[in-house]
């Protein structure tokens, strides 16, 4: 449509698997804007995948590699940030976001985004746990980190263009 794109950054936040890529590809396409996404821009800074950066670097260096990246995006023009669930813990990414972008919350069911992780094993922090409390552990740590985000769009268990809209209609 003929409305011009925002002129702040939206960033997406919440838990692995709740759909903060796909959703934030296609809510770029809506308003206009260019879609980045930090994990693979992590990746592609590393030159290799976020599994092997935790494996044979650590998750601290990840960490610090990742509020870097959160910088320099959250830091240029307006995009579509889909941010690794874990970006918010770091209160430096946390202060440039609040100055930089519009942060929207994407809540849903554990069990529903247990669901989703269950089908991939793209992630360190669930390797070899069970998925459902692995992700109780993360929901009690970052949810209180999560609310102070703009924006809470609870997505349930709909689908990815039910969010966007859901996204859409918050903004
Ligand atoms: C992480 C989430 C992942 C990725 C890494 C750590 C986390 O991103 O950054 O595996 O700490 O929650 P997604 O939320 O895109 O899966």
């Amino acid at each position: 449509d003929s409305s011009p794109p925002p002129n702040r950054t939206i960033a997406l936040v919440g838990l692995m698997g709740v759909g903060k890529s796909t959703v934030g590809r296609r809510l770029a396409q809506r308003l206009g804007l260019p879609f980045a996404d930090g994990d693979h821009e992590i990746e592609a800074a590393a030159g290799m995948s976020v599994s092997e950066i935790f494996a044979t670097r650590g998750e601290a260096e990840f960490r610090a590699g990742e509020a870097r990246v959160m910088r320099r995006l959250l830091e240029g023009p307006p995009i579509v940030l889909a941010t690794g669930g874990g970006a918010m813990i770091n209160a430096d990414t946390r202060a440039v976001m609040k100055r930089r972008a519009i942060s929207v919350w994407m809540r849903a069911d554990l069990t529903v985004i247990a669901e989703r992780v269950g089908r991939r094993d793209t992630r360190p922090l669930l390797r070899g746990r069970d998925a459902l409390q692995a992700l109780r552990e993360l929901a009690e740590a970052r949810y209180p980190i999560y609310a102070e985000a703009d924006l809470t769009v609870d997505v349930g268990g709909g689908s990815h263009a039910q969010a966007v809209e859901a996204i859409l209609k918050a903004l």
